[in-house]
C-alpha cells in the first residue's frame, strides 16, 4: 500500500497548523463566557470581535454583519426557514436549483410541506444555471432564491453577481451557500448583491462545528433558535470561542495566502485531469470545463461502479469521494450528477478528487500511477466489481 493520500478536501480539511496554536489558548487558560461582564468575560468577547473582523475581511462585509453559528447546515437552515417565516405576509414562494446541498433543499422541502411553493431550477449538463429560466421563474410571491456559489460535488460556480442581480432588481432576497468558495476562490458579498451568505470552518482549514452566516444591514429574519441574547439575538446559545478564533484565523490565511493557493492546486489539478484522460479510456470530466473551483475534479468512468472503485482506491490509501449515495442497499448517482444528465452509479463509477493545502505533486503521482490499472481490472471484473455499498463501507475506516 501506498503512503495515505488525502484527496476528499470539499468534505473536510485539516485544521491548519496556526489555526490550531491561535485556538489553544482557548482550551488552556483563556476561558470565559463572552456574556460575563468580568474580565474573562470581556476577553472571550474581545477574541469573538477580532475573528468577527477577519472573517468579514475575507468576504468583504462589515463586521457587524457576521453571525457564527455551528455549522453551515444551521446556517442555511437559519438562512432559508428565518426569511421565509420574516417574509410570510409578502409571499410564499422560493426558489433554489436542484443541485443545491441537502442542507438547502431539506428545509426547502420542510418549507413546501408547510404551504410553501419552492421551484427548484434544473442545470445544463455542465452543472450551469441559465438565468433566462431563473427569470422566468421569478414571481409576485417570490421571497427567497438561493443560489449556491459553487457545487461541491463538480466545483461548477455560478454565475452569482448576476444572480444578485436579478434578486435586487425584483427586490427579492438572495441567500447563497458560499460553503465551497470561501477560502478558495475570491467571494466579495457586497459585489454579488447577496443578502445572506452560508460559511463552514471545516472546508476552510478551521475546525468541525463552527459556521457562520453573514446577514446583510437591512435584511430581517426570524431566528432559528430561541434563548439568550447571543450574536444580536439571532443565534442563541454560548458562542464556541475556540471555533470562533480558529475560524477568523482560517480566514486570515485564506485571504493571504488563497491567490498563490489556487494557482497550486488548479495546476495539480489539471495535471490529474490530463494525466487521467490521456490514460483511462471512456472517462468523462464532470462540471463547468472553465467555471469550476480550482481544486474539484470530478470523473465518471464508464462500466465501473463507484462503490468498488472507491473501495480500491481506499485499499491502496487514497481517500476521494464517491458521487454515488448508498440508500436501501442500492447504489445510486447523487442528485448533482442526475441532474446534470449522468447515468446512476452502477453503470458508470463517478470519483470527487478535491485538493487541499497539504497536498502535492507526489499525491497526484500516486493516483495516475494506481487508477488506470484498478479502473481497467474493474472493467475486465478482475477486482470484484459488485454492487458493492458493503465493500465500500468495510473499505471505510
Ligand atoms: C455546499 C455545501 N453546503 C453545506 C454544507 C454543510 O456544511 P456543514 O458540514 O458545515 O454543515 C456542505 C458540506 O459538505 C457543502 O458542501
Amino acid at each position: 500500500m501506498n503512503d495515505l493520500v488525502y484527496l476528499d478536501n470539499n468534505a473536510t480539511t485539516a485544521v491548519h497548523p496556526e489555526v490550531l496554536e491561535e485556538m489553544l489558548p482557548f482550551f488552556r487558560d483563556r476561558f470565559g463566557n463572552p456574556s460575563s461582564t468580568h474580565w474573562a468575560g470581556r476577553r472571550a468577547k474581545s477574541a469573538i470581535d477580532e475573528a468577527r473582523g477577519k472573517v468579514a475581511r475575507l468576504v468583504n462585509c462589515d463586521p457587524s454583519e457576521v453571525v457564527f453559528t455551528s455549522c453551515a447546515t444551521e446556517s442555511n437552515n437559519t438562512a432559508i426557514k428565518g426569511i421565509a417565516a420574516a417574509r410570510r405576509s409578502r409571499g410564499n414562494h422560493v426558489i433554489a436549483t436542484t443541485v443545491e446541498h441537502p442542507s438547502v433543499l431539506t428545509p426547502c422541502l420542510s418549507l413546501e410541506n408547510q404551504g410553501y411553493d419552492v421551484t427548484c431550477l434544473d442545470v445544463d449538463e455542465e452543472g450551469m444555471l441559465d438565468l433566462e429560466v431563473l427569470e422566468t421563474a421569478i414571481t409576485d410571491r417570490t421571497i427567497l432564491i438561493s443560489v449556491m456559489f459553487a457545487n461541491n460535488e463538480t466545483g461548477t460556480i455560478f454565475p452569482i453577481r448576476k444572480i444578485g442581480e436579478i434578486a435586487e432588481r425584483h427586490g427579492i432576497c438572495f441567500h447563497c451557500d458560499a460553503v465551497q468558495a470561501v477560502g478558495k476562490i475570491p467571494v466579495d458579498i457586497r459585489e454579488s448583491r447577496i443578502s445572506l451568505m452560508s460559511i463552514s470552518g471545516h472546508k476552510l482549514s478551521a475546525p468541525l462545528g463552527i459556521g457562520a452566516l453573514i446577514i446583510r444591514k437591512g435584511v430581517r429574519l426570524s431566528p432559528l433558535f430561541h434563548g439568550g441574547h447571543q450574536e444580536k439575538n439571532l443565534r442563541a446559545g454560548t458562542e464556541n470561542v475556540a471555533g470562533i478564533v480558529g475560524l477568523g484565523k482560517a480566514c486570515e490565511i485564506a485571504l493571504n495566502t488563497m491567490d498563490g493557493e489556487s494557482r497550486r492546486l488548479r495546476a495539480l489539478r489539471d495535471r490529474l485531469e490530463r494525466g487521467i484522460m490521456e490514460t483511462i479510456p471512456d472517462s468523462r470530466l464532470n462540471g463547468h470545463p472553465v467555471l469550476r473551483l480550482p481544486n474539484t475534479a470530478n470523473f465518471s468512468f464508464l462500466n465501473v461502479e463507484s462503490a468498488a472503485l472507491l473501495a480500491a482506491l481506499d485499499q491502496e490509501g487514497i481517500a476521494v469521494s464517491s458521487g454515488s449515495a448508498c440508500s436501501s442497499g442500492a447504489l445510486k448517482a447523487s442528485h448533482v450528477l442526475k441532474a446534470t444528465g449522468s447515468p446512476d452509479g452502477t453503470t458508470v463509477g463517478t470519483i470527487r478528487f478535491s485538493l487541499g493545502r497539504e497536498n502535492t505533486d507526489a499525491d497526484v503521482d500516486c493516483v495516475l500511477e494506481v487508477l488506470p490499472d484498478l479502473v481497467g481490472r474493474l472493467r475486465k471484473h478482475e477486482v470484484r466489481n459488485a454492487s458493492l455499498c458493503n465493500l465500500a463501507r468495510a473499505g471505510k475506516q
